[in-house]
């Protein structure tokens, strides 16, 4: 008989959670609580940060006029990507997902999540106004909330309309502040799908120890695991 791991009962529980998250790009209007959003915004604002400045404001949107605003600064900024802004490159490798200029997510969402990182922190409890490792303090609490938001049965897309300063405008928010991420937060619309993409296998993104050789190219030992391999949709 195996030894009981509490703790990878809960891992795989978790996993089975979360390779469940998808990014979704067609939302029905269906309600959602101010009382989850805040939950979630919670949940990311329990996130680590670089000394723990905390560096992040969340800002709830669900006024159809603002949604709208949003929309449509939003829709100028990607047509200008798509019919030139972005290389070849880029939209090459943005063909598989099927995405283009037109959001009407950013309306029919809810809730979208506006996330913006604090450049300096003039509200800091103790300290100076100095920020550190902002980007990665905001891409931890993201993720954190997105999984709090796939854990509470929720549907998310993480976008970047590029670039992103009209958000600031339109929220009003300080000159400190710089939009980060929209996350729209619902519940998925009837016919919405998915493309069909894959992850890499777990033998692709982790090593234990030291590679054989230097060259990290060469074929990986298999993991002495008993995980399948398979890491999501
Ligand atoms: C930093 C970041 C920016 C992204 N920006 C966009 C975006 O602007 N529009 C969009 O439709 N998807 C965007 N995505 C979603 C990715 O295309 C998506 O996560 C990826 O294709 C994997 O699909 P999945 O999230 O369904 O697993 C973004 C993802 C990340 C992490």
């Amino acid at each position: 008989m195996p030894t009981p791991d509490p703790n990878l009962d809960q891992a795989v529980r978790f996993l089975e959670s979360i390779r469940g998250r998808r990014s979704v790009r067609e939302f029905s209007d269906r309600p959602v609580s101010q009382a989850v959003i805040e939950h979630l915004i919670a949940a990311a604002g329990s996130a680590p940060s670089g000394a723990n400045k905390q560096p992040w404001r969340f800002v709830a949107v669900q006024d159809p006029e603002i949604k709208r605003e949003i929309r449509e600064a939003a829709e100028k900024e990607e047509r200008k990507l798509y019919e030139g802004r972005a290389n070849p490159e880029w939209l090459e490798d943005l063909a598989p997902l099927g995405t283009n200029a037109e959001k009407s997510f950013l309306e029919t969402a809810p809730w979208l999540v506006i996330v913006f990182k604090q450049v300096r922190n003039p509200e800091a409890e103790q300290g100076s106004e100095q920020v550190y490792y902002v980007n990665e303090s905001v891409g931890i609490a993201v993720g954190m909330f997105l999984a709090a938001a796939q854990f509470a049965g929720l549907a998310t897309l993480t976008h970047t309309p590029s670039p992103m300063k009209f958000l600031a405008g339109i929220l009003g928010r300080p000159e400190h502040e710089r939009a980060f991420m929209v996350i729209p937060v619902g519940h998925p619309g009837h016919d919405s799908s998915v493309p069909d993409i894959r992850r890499k296998p777990l033998e692709a993104i982790m090593r234990v120890d030291r590679d054989r050789s230097p060259n990290a190219d060469e074929p990986a030992r298999p993991l002495p695991s008993s995980m399948p391999t398979t890491i999501g949709g």
